[in-house]
């Protein structure tokens, strides 16, 4: 079967203040906006005014990694009208051999001359300024400034989940999230499982009531350990000694003021599946998690496993567990269970009583390649899309859930939110400190339930 790819609501949610809201708020405001957040936007009709006007679409990377590679190769794919203009990183390699990718699979749509390509901390805001469209593709503790500033410039975006590390940067993602909505931006959160045809369908049917209503959830993202870099290896490579700054770039999945820990930046995908199924975002969590077997210098102050119960305002339970333990058993995985049936959402399966099993058989394109395929099309056809909302209370879902473990209280969500706890360093300079140093024995102090602060 043909799954529809259905345009976005067209209901634009009220004008919230953020510093200000309620949970009840943010669920009235977002629900009606989430209920198209599957969305995958029509792909004719509607008035072309980048097209009308001959204009090519100028693009920005910012963020060039492994993803934001990818992100502005898919970007290109969606046609000869967009451009990659201009590249910013924090380091001149990352960038030189980005940009050598990109250009290897779309020869004529890349143009970055050397003084088109930044380096460094603010090297965002000149890309940002080159172009119509960024990709903003960082780690996610720097999503918050970035952006605050491709809104500020008035630029549409792409832009990877997490999209904050604290609540304080959340706010400000939620702030600029709804200026982006006023100024009719469009903007895409890498949720990508919202922009799967066999997604789209399963969350469907459950919405229909295939399954009655929900009464419990599963979430897992249990799994292998990412990359490390070794601060030894890391200056043998650069044949000196790195700052901490520079150390804990490269190697920022294990700080959480970079990367926000494993709940948060791989984790948020499941969370944000049964968010969607649910309609709408936990009330509070409570949790346990520590470090057990990923100990050392070289791993920094994250946990290597969390599991959390979030209560949903009706009362209903997601139990959510992360691990990166290896010979443990994994899944990366969503499954509910409603009062007629379960679903299998990962696998598109549902079972309900006294109906025939349903499996989804339909199409099944790279959802990441849909998220630009959608985004383009809005852009330049002036279609709404806008999911940035819902990607920043997805992020502090997992936020929240990380709360929890850490401190091995039970976390309200507004307590959560208003939170002014901050992890970013005070300056972002190779020479300034990150807020979390090494002990004399080299080792990052890792949070300790019942004692830690995190509010
Ligand atoms: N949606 C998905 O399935 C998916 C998959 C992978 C990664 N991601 C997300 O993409 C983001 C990037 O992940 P990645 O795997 O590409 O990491 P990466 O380390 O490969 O790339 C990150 C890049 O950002 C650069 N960078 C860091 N701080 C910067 C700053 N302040 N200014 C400019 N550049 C800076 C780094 O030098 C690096 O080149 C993360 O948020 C991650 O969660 C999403």
């Amino acid at each position: 079967m043909h799954t529809q790819i259905m345009p976005p609501s067209s209901t634009t949610p009220k004008t919230v203040n953020p510093t200000s809201l309620t949970r009840r708020d943010f669920l009235r405001t977002t629900s009606t906006a989430l209920a198209g957040a599957s969305v995958v936007g029509a792909m004719a009709g509607g008035q072309s005014f980048f097209a009308a006007t001959e204009n090519t679409l100028k693009l920005a990377l910012v963020g060039c990694g492994g993803r934001g590679t990818a992100a502005a190769i898919q970007a290109l794919n969606t046609g000869k009208s967009v451009k990659l203009v201009a590249m910013a990183d924090a380091f001149d390699d990352r960038l030189t051999g980005s940009l050598k990718k990109i250009a290897d699979k779309h020869p004529t749509q890349v143009d970055v001359p050397k003084d088109r390509q930044f380096f460094g901390f603010d090297s965002y805001k000149q890309a940002i300024s080159a172009a119509d469209v960024v990709i903003l593709a960082t780690p996610p503790g720097f999503r918050p400034d970035h952006f605050e500033e491709a809104v500020r410039q008035g630029k549409h975006v792409f832009m990877e989940k997490p999209v904050a590390t604290d609540a304080p940067g959340l706010r400000r993602v939620l702030a600029a999230a709804e200026e982006s909505k006023k100024n009719n931006l469009k903007v895409v959160v890498g949720l990508q499982r919202r922009f799967q045809a066999g997604y789209i369908e399963t969350v469907k049917r459950i919405h229909d009531g295939a399954i009655g209503d929900i009464v419990s959830a599963r979430a897992y993202w249990n799994g292998r350990t990412p990359w490390v870099k070794k601060r030894a290896d890391l200056e043998k490579e650069a044949g000196r000694k790195l700052t901490e700054m520079e150390y804990q770039m490269r190697n920022w999945y294990y700080f959480v003021w970079i990367c926000g820990d494993h709940i948060l930046e791989q984790h948020i995908h499941n969370l944000d599946v049964i968010n969607w199924v649910k309609g709408g975002y936990p009330v509070r969590a409570q949790g346990m998690g520590g470090c057990q077997v990923r100990k050392g210098p070289d791993y920094g102050e994250i946990f290597d496993h969390h599991f959390v119960e979030f209560e949903y305002a009706d009362g209903s339970i997601m139990s959510s567990q992360c691990r990166h333990i290896p010979d443990c058993w994994n899944s990366v995985s969503e499954h509910v269970v409603g009062t007629k049936g379960t679903a299998n959402i990962t696998s598109h399966i549902i079972r309900a009583t006294g109906v025939e099993e349903w499996k989804y058989g339909g199409e099944s394109k790279d959802p990441q390649q849909v998220e630009h395929d959608v985004l383009f099309d809005c852009i330049l056809n002036n279609k709404p899309i806008n999911t940035a909302e819902n990607g920043a209370l997805s992020t502090m879902t997992a936020i929240m859930g990380r709360m929890a473990t850490y401190s091995g209280q039970k976390i309200e969500w507004d307590e959560a939110l208003a939170s002014n706890l901050n992890y970013m360093p005070e300056k972002l300079a190779w020479d300034a400190l990150p807020k979390s140093l090494p002990g004399p024995d080299g080792l990052y102090k890792i949070p300790m339930p019942g004692q830690a602060e995190v509010l």
